[in-house]
């Protein structure tokens, strides 16, 4: 009895976690100007943070396709041209806002965005801007900081300055949806992984924001989701050791096509407010809805001093340098 109980609980869990999943993974992709912008005067804008490289590149790309003009937020470097050209290309208004979004006072941030955006009609928020970080803790705080500026803190303030107008957009042309916003997650949100102890705990911030205010969005007419992709083929790693973990992960990269696809096929669809991407984020989830995460702590506890990466990065204290930070810092 007490068996068959358990085996009808593991299916309802495997069930509500896979029904919807597939259910948007068969759907078509949403045409996500029609949604947010018919009955627009104006063409609406989508602002992205992160927007000149990877997967921000990839939804401002796919965003400006859609007919939505492009405001992008990103480090003050040569890569924010490769947005702006694919904006000429795409032949639609450009703005953007080079920043360093780990360095900026607060305010001066809000200040800045309120007066990029202050007239124009933002009917879409892709907060994709982040780093990542394998470290030490007891190495110090400052590029732990950094990562924890960049990926909750800098998006958030850009959150709260943008969302409010989100919803306060008129319903025009018919249309029941006032805007969409979207966040990154990861798997590290629900698999925590020693030595990425930051970088985990800011997706997990992200992941669990996004997935209380979907419900809470709807209401007003708004689209939030976050998306937890497993390993994906952009230069988020391009700073980090040549972890050999990593390069088995990387056979099982996704493309920045595929997350984007993703997030049209789920936007606002079968409630679905946070998303899993690709075999490793899905095979993990699987994997904790059997195993708890007890027995995890209990396998890194026993695992982590026989790794590869932990002997010759950590214990060796090969110097690291964070993504846009002076070196020695
Ligand atoms: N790639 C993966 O395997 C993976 C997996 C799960 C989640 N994610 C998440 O996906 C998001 C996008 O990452 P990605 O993979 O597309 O990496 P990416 O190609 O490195 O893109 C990161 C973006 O953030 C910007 N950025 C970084 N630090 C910044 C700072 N201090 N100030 C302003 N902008 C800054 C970068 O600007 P620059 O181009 O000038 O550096 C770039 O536009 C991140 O939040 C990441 O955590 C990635």
């Amino acid at each position: 009895m007490l068996l068959e109980c358990c085996g009808v609980l593991f299916l309802v869990s495997v069930l509500t976690y896979a029904i919807p999943h597939l259910l948007t993974f068969l759907g078509r992709e949403q045409d996500l100007y029609k949604k947010y912008a018919a009955g627009c005067t104006d063409r609406p804008w989508a602002v992205v943070t992160g927007a000149s490289s990877g997967i921000g590149l990839e939804f401002a790309t796919k965003a400006a396709s859609q007919g939505f003009n492009i405001c992008a937020i990103a480090y003050p470097d040569a890569h924010m041209e490769t947005v702006k050209s694919m904006a000429t290309t795409k032949k639609v208004h450009f703005r953007c806002l080079p920043i360093d979004l780990a360095g900026v006072p607060q305010a001066e941030l809000e200040d800045k965005v309120k007066k990029m955006t202050e007239d124009i009609d933002v009917a879409l928020l892709f907060m994709c801007a982040g780093i990542t970080l394998f470290q030490d803790c007891a190495v110090g705080a400052e590029n732990s900081l950094r990562l924890l500026y960049t990926n909750v803190l800098a998006n958030m303030h850009i959150f709260f300055v943008l969302y409010p107008r989100i919803v306060s957009r008129p319903l025009l042309g018919g249309r029941s949806r006032r805007g969409g916003v979207v966040m990154i997650g990861s798997m590290s949100s629900f698999f925590p992984v020693p030595f990425t102890t930051m970088y985990g705990a800011s997706k997990a911030f992200l992941t669990s924001f996004g997935s209380a205010l979907g419900p809470e969005a709807a209401l007003s007419g708004v689209d939030v989701m976050v998306i937890n992709p497993g390993p994906v083929k952009t230069r988020l790693f391009s700073n980090t050791y040549p972890l050999s973990s990593l390069r088995l992960s990387g056979h099982m990269a996704q493309t920045t096509v595929q997350i984007t696809r993703l997030v049209w096929k789920t936007l606002g669809r079968a409630c679905m407010y946070s998303r899993d991407a690709g075999m490793c984020s899905w095979g993990l989830r699987l994997l904790i809805k059997c195993v708890d995460p007890y027995a995890l702590g209990l396998l890194w506890a026993y695992t982590t001093r026989f790794l590869g990466d932990y002997k010759n990065f950590i214990l060796g204290k090969k110097p690291f340098v964070l993504r846009h930070c002076a070196p020695g810092a």
